[in-house]
């Protein structure tokens, strides 16, 4: 079986302290950086937007999994695409040709990644699994950091991993809000592949053996 990853998300990090803390996660056993971009239209808050990408771009040494929380993302695929996003996530909710989004994102070279929102159920994605990456199922409602976990979520999970065996996909299951110690191996029981945690990281007093202790629980 292969390695199960983390990705500690950056909207959890001290802005003030960037390059510091993209340091602590490129010394990490971290996987992967989690950057959430929000549109104050698609989510009910605004994160930051390219400058801000740009510059933690070049210092992360890891995978760049961007989660786009926007209306009409196809705007702005490309510019993902420079700004150095290895993975480009989307939101089912917000595409309107998800099958010609997906065909977008591979065709600049990126990973093609849809977002799931907790009232979505996983058949949408019954015809574009096979076309899909990687697929982020929500555990909280989009838009803030630090909330807490939506039980629903490991049926879901469930759900999409028999999907995902039953069509011969190749597909990674990422979870996205309220991860912690305490669901990460129920998490990945379940089927999940790559586990987003930003305030049960940042937050805390150890970050490097927060990451240690989530990827320890994951692989074990
Ligand atoms: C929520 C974001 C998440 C968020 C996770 O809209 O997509 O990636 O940063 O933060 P925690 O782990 O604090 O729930
Ligand atoms: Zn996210």
């Amino acid at each position: 079986m292969s390695s199960k990853l983390i990705a500690p998300s950056v909207l959890a990090a001290d802005f003030a302290n960037l390059q510091r803390d993209i340091e602590m996660v490129n010394s990490s056993d971290a996987d992967w950086f989690h950057i959430d971009i929000m549109d104050g239209v698609f989510v009910p808050n605004i994160s930051f937007g390219m400058p801000v990408l740009e510059a933690i771009a070049k210092h992360a040494k890891k995978t760049i999994d961007v989660h786009l929380m926007i209306v009409d993302p196809d705007r702005y695929i490309k510019t993902f695409a420079e700004l150095g996003a290895n993975n480009l996530t989307v939101h089912y909710e917000a595409c309107t040709h998800l099958h010609r989004t997906l065909q977008a994102i591979k065709a600049e070279g990126m990973k093609a990644g849809v977002a799931l929102n907790p009232h979505t159920n996983i058949n949408v994605l019954e015809d574009t699994i096979n076309d899909i990456d990687l697929v982020c199922i929500m555990s909280v409602n989009p838009g803030f950091g630090g909330q807490s976990f939506i039980e629903n979520t490991y049926s879901k999970v469930k759900q999409l991993k028999d999907l995902i065996i039953r069509k011969g996909a190749n597909t990674k299951i990422e979870i996205d809000g309220g991860v912690t110690s305490k669901n990460a191996k129920a998490l990945i029981d379940a089927g999940a592949d790559v586990l987003v945690a930003g305030s049960f990281v940042f937050r805390n007093d150890d970050p490097i053996f927060t990451i240690a202790n989530l990827k320890e629980i994951a692989n074990d």
